[in-house]
Protein backbone atom coordinates (compact mmCIF):
# COMPACT_ATOMS: atom_id res chain seq x y z
CA UNK A 1 0.00 0.00 0.00
CA UNK A 2 1.05 3.59 -1.11
CA UNK A 3 1.86 6.14 2.01
CA UNK A 4 -0.68 8.61 1.89
CA UNK A 5 0.66 11.68 1.09
CA UNK A 6 0.65 14.74 3.69
CA UNK A 7 0.74 17.59 1.02
CA UNK A 8 -2.44 19.48 1.73
CA UNK A 9 -4.93 20.14 -1.04
CA UNK A 10 -5.51 23.78 -2.03
CA UNK A 11 -9.23 23.92 -2.61
CA UNK A 12 -9.90 27.76 -2.85
CA UNK A 13 -8.44 30.36 -5.38
CA UNK A 14 -8.98 33.75 -5.15
CA UNK A 15 -9.15 36.50 -7.97
CA UNK A 16 -8.96 39.85 -7.31
CA UNK A 17 -10.80 41.25 -9.88
CA UNK A 18 -11.44 45.09 -8.50
CA UNK A 19 -9.03 47.15 -10.33
CA UNK A 20 -10.91 49.45 -12.83
CA UNK A 21 -8.16 48.47 -15.59
CA UNK A 22 -7.59 52.09 -16.55
CA UNK A 23 -4.83 51.71 -18.77
CA UNK A 24 -7.37 50.08 -21.20
CA UNK A 25 -9.98 53.11 -21.06
CA UNK A 26 -12.26 53.70 -22.88
CA UNK A 27 -12.93 49.85 -23.51
CA UNK A 28 -12.83 49.17 -19.61
CA UNK A 29 -15.08 52.05 -19.15
CA UNK A 30 -18.36 49.66 -18.41
CA UNK A 31 -17.36 46.52 -18.81
CA UNK A 32 -14.04 44.91 -16.52
CA UNK A 33 -10.55 44.44 -17.76
CA UNK A 34 -10.79 40.73 -16.87
CA UNK A 35 -13.35 40.08 -19.53
CA UNK A 36 -11.11 41.56 -22.33
CA UNK A 37 -10.38 38.17 -24.94
CA UNK A 38 -7.63 36.60 -25.76
CA UNK A 39 -8.58 35.43 -28.76
CA UNK A 40 -12.35 34.28 -27.87
CA UNK A 41 -11.84 33.58 -24.46
CA UNK A 42 -11.94 36.28 -21.49
CA UNK A 43 -9.35 36.33 -19.19
CA UNK A 44 -10.73 35.63 -16.21
CA UNK A 45 -11.58 32.38 -17.87
CA UNK A 46 -7.90 31.11 -18.85
CA UNK A 47 -7.60 31.67 -14.89
CA UNK A 48 -10.27 29.97 -13.86
CA UNK A 49 -9.29 26.98 -15.98
CA UNK A 50 -5.70 27.55 -14.24
CA UNK A 51 -6.88 27.14 -11.12
CA UNK A 52 -9.36 24.46 -11.75
CA UNK A 53 -5.84 22.50 -13.64
CA UNK A 54 -4.38 23.12 -10.47
CA UNK A 55 -7.11 21.30 -8.42
CA UNK A 56 -9.50 23.99 -6.84
CA UNK A 57 -12.73 23.84 -6.50
CA UNK A 58 -14.04 26.54 -4.79
CA UNK A 59 -13.21 30.11 -6.34
CA UNK A 60 -13.58 33.41 -4.69
CA UNK A 61 -13.93 36.69 -6.92
CA UNK A 62 -13.27 40.01 -4.90
CA UNK A 63 -14.81 42.51 -7.03
CA UNK A 64 -15.40 45.67 -7.42
CA UNK A 65 -18.09 47.99 -9.48
CA UNK A 66 -18.62 47.78 -12.78
CA UNK A 67 -17.85 44.07 -12.64
CA UNK A 68 -21.11 42.39 -12.51
CA UNK A 69 -19.91 40.78 -16.13
CA UNK A 70 -18.13 38.49 -14.33
CA UNK A 71 -20.05 37.01 -12.71
CA UNK A 72 -22.70 36.54 -15.73
CA UNK A 73 -19.87 34.95 -17.50
CA UNK A 74 -19.94 32.27 -14.87
CA UNK A 75 -23.58 31.79 -14.26
CA UNK A 76 -25.66 29.43 -16.53
CA UNK A 77 -27.62 31.15 -19.27
CA UNK A 78 -30.67 29.22 -19.90
CA UNK A 79 -32.11 31.28 -22.95
CA UNK A 80 -28.65 31.37 -24.42
CA UNK A 81 -28.56 27.74 -24.22
CA UNK A 82 -31.83 26.94 -25.20
CA UNK A 83 -31.55 29.12 -28.52
CA UNK A 84 -28.67 27.18 -29.28
CA UNK A 85 -29.67 24.27 -28.93
CA UNK A 86 -33.27 25.16 -31.02
CA UNK A 87 -30.65 26.01 -34.09
CA UNK A 88 -28.47 22.43 -33.74
CA UNK A 89 -25.33 24.64 -32.54
CA UNK A 90 -24.38 22.05 -30.22
CA UNK A 91 -20.26 22.67 -30.81
CA UNK A 92 -21.32 26.02 -29.36
CA UNK A 93 -23.62 24.93 -26.73
CA UNK A 94 -21.08 22.16 -25.04
CA UNK A 95 -18.62 25.36 -25.20
CA UNK A 96 -21.01 27.49 -23.52
CA UNK A 97 -21.76 24.71 -20.70
CA UNK A 98 -18.22 23.93 -20.34
CA UNK A 99 -17.12 27.73 -18.90
CA UNK A 100 -17.66 26.52 -15.52
CA UNK A 101 -17.77 22.89 -14.74
CA UNK A 102 -20.77 21.71 -12.09
CA UNK A 103 -17.82 20.86 -9.48
CA UNK A 104 -16.79 24.53 -9.12
CA UNK A 105 -18.56 26.78 -6.93
CA UNK A 106 -18.29 30.36 -7.19
CA UNK A 107 -18.38 32.97 -4.42
CA UNK A 108 -18.31 36.83 -5.02
CA UNK A 109 -17.37 39.33 -2.49
CA UNK A 110 -17.89 42.81 -2.85
CA UNK A 111 -13.96 45.06 -1.96
CA UNK A 112 -15.62 47.88 -0.17
CA UNK A 113 -12.88 50.13 -1.45
CA UNK A 114 -9.78 50.27 -3.68
CA UNK A 115 -7.20 49.81 -0.98
CA UNK A 116 -4.68 47.45 -2.70
CA UNK A 117 -4.07 43.80 -3.44
CA UNK A 118 -3.47 42.83 0.22
CA UNK A 119 -6.73 44.19 1.53
CA UNK A 120 -8.45 42.45 -1.29
CA UNK A 121 -6.68 39.44 -0.16
CA UNK A 122 -7.91 40.16 3.13
CA UNK A 123 -11.56 40.34 1.66
CA UNK A 124 -11.27 37.02 0.68
CA UNK A 125 -10.75 35.61 4.49
CA UNK A 126 -14.31 34.53 5.56
CA UNK A 127 -14.45 32.22 2.24
CA UNK A 128 -10.70 30.67 2.81
CA UNK A 129 -10.66 29.60 6.41
CA UNK A 130 -8.37 28.30 7.77
CA UNK A 131 -6.80 26.50 4.91
CA UNK A 132 -3.76 27.12 1.76
CA UNK A 133 -5.05 28.74 -0.94
CA UNK A 134 -3.93 30.23 -4.39
CA UNK A 135 -4.28 33.93 -5.27
CA UNK A 136 -4.34 34.50 -9.14
CA UNK A 137 -4.08 37.76 -10.81
CA UNK A 138 -5.79 37.38 -14.29
CA UNK A 139 -3.35 40.15 -15.91
CA UNK A 140 -0.73 38.23 -15.66
CA UNK A 141 -1.83 35.36 -18.53
CA UNK A 142 0.86 32.19 -18.46
CA UNK A 143 0.96 29.98 -21.22
CA UNK A 144 2.13 26.18 -19.92
CA UNK A 145 2.12 22.93 -20.83
CA UNK A 146 1.65 22.90 -16.85
CA UNK A 147 -0.62 25.28 -15.70
CA UNK A 148 1.66 27.36 -13.55
CA UNK A 149 -0.41 26.98 -10.23
CA UNK A 150 -0.47 23.46 -11.02
CA UNK A 151 3.27 23.17 -10.60
CA UNK A 152 3.01 25.37 -7.51
CA UNK A 153 0.93 23.05 -5.96
CA UNK A 154 3.12 19.87 -6.72
CA UNK A 155 5.71 21.58 -5.05
CA UNK A 156 4.11 23.10 -1.79
CA UNK A 157 5.02 21.38 1.35
CA UNK A 158 3.01 23.45 4.05
CA UNK A 159 5.31 26.72 3.29
CA UNK A 160 3.68 29.62 0.86
CA UNK A 161 4.85 30.10 -2.54
CA UNK A 162 5.26 32.56 -4.89
CA UNK A 163 5.87 32.40 -9.03
CA UNK A 164 8.93 34.78 -9.97
CA UNK A 165 10.99 35.47 -13.51
CA UNK A 166 13.63 37.51 -14.29
CA UNK A 167 12.66 41.36 -15.54
CA UNK A 168 14.90 43.56 -16.96
CA UNK A 169 16.61 45.75 -14.25
CA UNK A 170 14.71 49.28 -15.31
CA UNK A 171 11.32 47.36 -14.46
CA UNK A 172 11.78 46.18 -10.53
CA UNK A 173 9.87 49.15 -9.83
CA UNK A 174 6.48 47.41 -11.67
CA UNK A 175 6.70 44.05 -9.48
CA UNK A 176 7.23 43.24 -5.84
CA UNK A 177 11.11 41.63 -6.66
CA UNK A 178 12.76 39.39 -4.09
CA UNK A 179 15.90 38.39 -2.73
CA UNK A 180 16.44 35.06 -2.92
CA UNK A 181 18.16 32.21 -0.78
CA UNK A 182 18.89 28.74 -0.15
CA UNK A 183 17.71 26.09 -2.92
CA UNK A 184 15.12 23.46 -1.56
CA UNK A 185 15.05 21.34 -4.74
CA UNK A 186 12.89 23.45 -7.40
CA UNK A 187 12.47 26.09 -4.82
CA UNK A 188 13.94 29.39 -3.37
CA UNK A 189 13.74 30.26 0.01
CA UNK A 190 13.00 33.73 0.17
CA UNK A 191 15.47 36.25 2.09
CA UNK A 192 13.32 39.68 1.38
CA UNK A 193 10.55 40.70 -0.96
CA UNK A 194 9.69 44.33 -1.09
CA UNK A 195 7.30 45.75 -3.36
CA UNK A 196 8.13 47.74 -6.51
CA UNK A 197 11.40 49.30 -5.30
CA UNK A 198 13.07 51.86 -7.58
CA UNK A 199 15.63 50.11 -9.97
CA UNK A 200 19.37 51.48 -7.74
CA UNK A 201 17.17 50.27 -4.08
CA UNK A 202 16.44 46.56 -5.66
CA UNK A 203 18.13 43.59 -4.25
CA UNK A 204 17.46 41.89 -7.28
CA UNK A 205 16.11 41.44 -10.88
CA UNK A 206 13.56 38.36 -9.99
CA UNK A 207 9.90 39.32 -9.75
CA UNK A 208 6.97 38.34 -8.38
CA UNK A 209 4.49 37.36 -11.43
CA UNK A 210 0.17 37.14 -10.18
CA UNK A 211 0.70 33.68 -9.15
CA UNK A 212 0.78 32.94 -5.42
CA UNK A 213 0.22 29.97 -3.15
CA UNK A 214 -0.10 31.46 0.67
CA UNK A 215 -0.62 29.61 3.98
CA UNK A 216 -3.48 31.44 5.73
CA UNK A 217 -1.30 32.97 8.32
CA UNK A 218 -0.76 35.64 5.88
CA UNK A 219 -4.67 37.12 6.84
CA UNK A 220 -2.89 37.97 10.45
CA UNK A 221 -0.38 39.87 9.04
CA UNK A 222 -2.74 41.45 6.01
CA UNK A 223 -4.80 42.51 8.84
CA UNK A 224 -2.48 44.48 10.91
CA UNK A 225 -0.08 45.68 8.26
CA UNK A 226 -0.53 49.75 6.75
CA UNK A 227 -0.38 51.55 3.43
CA UNK A 228 2.70 50.08 1.80
CA UNK A 229 3.99 51.45 -1.71
CA UNK A 230 1.37 53.77 -3.46
CA UNK A 231 -0.76 54.20 0.02
CA UNK A 232 -2.16 50.56 -0.65
CA UNK A 233 -2.40 47.64 1.58
CA UNK A 234 0.46 45.34 -0.52
CA UNK A 235 0.09 41.92 -0.66
CA UNK A 236 3.88 41.54 -0.64
CA UNK A 237 3.89 43.47 2.74
CA UNK A 238 2.10 40.85 4.37
CA UNK A 239 4.36 38.12 2.90
CA UNK A 240 7.46 40.10 3.89
CA UNK A 241 5.58 39.66 8.01
CA UNK A 242 4.77 36.38 7.05
CA UNK A 243 8.15 35.49 6.42
CA UNK A 244 9.04 36.66 10.30
CA UNK A 245 7.10 32.75 11.40
CA UNK A 246 7.41 30.87 8.41
CA UNK A 247 9.18 29.55 5.09
CA UNK A 248 8.31 31.54 2.07
CA UNK A 249 10.01 30.22 -1.12
CA UNK A 250 10.26 31.70 -4.85
CA UNK A 251 9.19 29.06 -7.72
CA UNK A 252 10.42 30.05 -11.19
CA UNK A 253 7.74 28.66 -13.07
CA UNK A 254 8.53 26.85 -16.90
CA UNK A 255 6.05 28.88 -19.13
CA UNK A 256 6.00 32.49 -20.98
CA UNK A 257 4.32 35.11 -19.34
CA UNK A 258 2.45 37.73 -20.47
CA UNK A 259 1.50 41.03 -18.94
CA UNK A 260 -1.77 41.81 -20.47
CA UNK A 261 -1.91 44.91 -17.99
CA UNK A 262 -0.08 46.69 -20.79
CA UNK A 263 -0.94 47.38 -24.27
CA UNK A 264 1.77 45.78 -26.09
CA UNK A 265 1.36 42.72 -23.80
CA UNK A 266 -2.43 42.09 -24.26
CA UNK A 267 -1.52 42.52 -28.16
CA UNK A 268 1.29 39.84 -28.04
CA UNK A 269 -0.75 37.65 -26.50
CA UNK A 270 -3.52 37.67 -29.29
CA UNK A 271 -1.19 37.34 -31.81
CA UNK A 272 0.46 34.11 -29.97
CA UNK A 273 -3.13 32.72 -28.97
CA UNK A 274 -4.22 33.11 -32.35
CA UNK A 275 -1.20 31.25 -33.84
CA UNK A 276 -1.85 28.45 -32.02
CA UNK A 277 -5.64 28.51 -31.94
CA UNK A 278 -6.90 25.38 -34.19
CA UNK A 279 -9.51 27.66 -36.20
CA UNK A 280 -6.94 30.13 -36.80
CA UNK A 281 -3.78 29.06 -36.82
CA UNK A 282 -3.26 28.79 -40.64
CA UNK A 283 -5.26 31.59 -42.17
CA UNK A 284 -3.34 33.88 -39.42
CA UNK A 285 -0.08 32.75 -40.04
CA UNK A 286 -0.07 33.24 -43.80
CA UNK A 287 -1.83 36.76 -43.05
CA UNK A 288 1.25 38.02 -40.78
CA UNK A 289 3.58 36.47 -43.39
CA UNK A 290 1.75 38.53 -46.02
CA UNK A 291 2.03 41.45 -43.56
CA UNK A 292 5.56 41.04 -42.55
CA UNK A 293 6.73 41.28 -46.00
CA UNK A 294 4.43 44.50 -46.42
CA UNK A 295 5.12 46.58 -43.45
C1 LIG B 1 0.90 43.29 -8.28
C2 LIG B 1 1.75 43.05 -7.03
C3 LIG B 1 3.22 42.93 -7.41
C4 LIG B 1 3.40 41.83 -8.45
C5 LIG B 1 2.51 42.12 -9.67
C6 LIG B 1 2.54 40.97 -10.66
O1 LIG B 1 1.23 44.57 -8.77
O2 LIG B 1 1.54 44.10 -6.12
O3 LIG B 1 3.98 42.63 -6.27
O4 LIG B 1 4.76 41.76 -8.85
O5 LIG B 1 1.13 42.29 -9.26
O6 LIG B 1 1.85 41.29 -11.82
P1 LIG B 1 0.29 45.33 -9.84
O7 LIG B 1 0.66 44.77 -11.19
O8 LIG B 1 -1.13 45.02 -9.48
O9 LIG B 1 0.63 46.77 -9.72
Amino acid sequence: MQPSSKKPRVDVAVFPVAGRGTRFLPATKASPKEMLPIVDKPLIQYAVEEALEAGARRLVFITGSSKRAIEDHFDSDGELEHLLLKQGKSEQLKMLKSVLPSYASCIYIRQPAPLGLGHAVLCARPAVGDAPFFVHLADDLIDAEESCLSQMAKRFDNGSIVAVQTVPHNQTDKYGIVKSGARHGDLLRVDRIVEKPKPDKAPSNLAVVGRYLLTPRVFTHLERIGEGAGGEIQLTDGIARLMNDEAVYAYRFAGKRFDCASKLGYLQANVEYALAHPELASKFRGYLRKLARDI
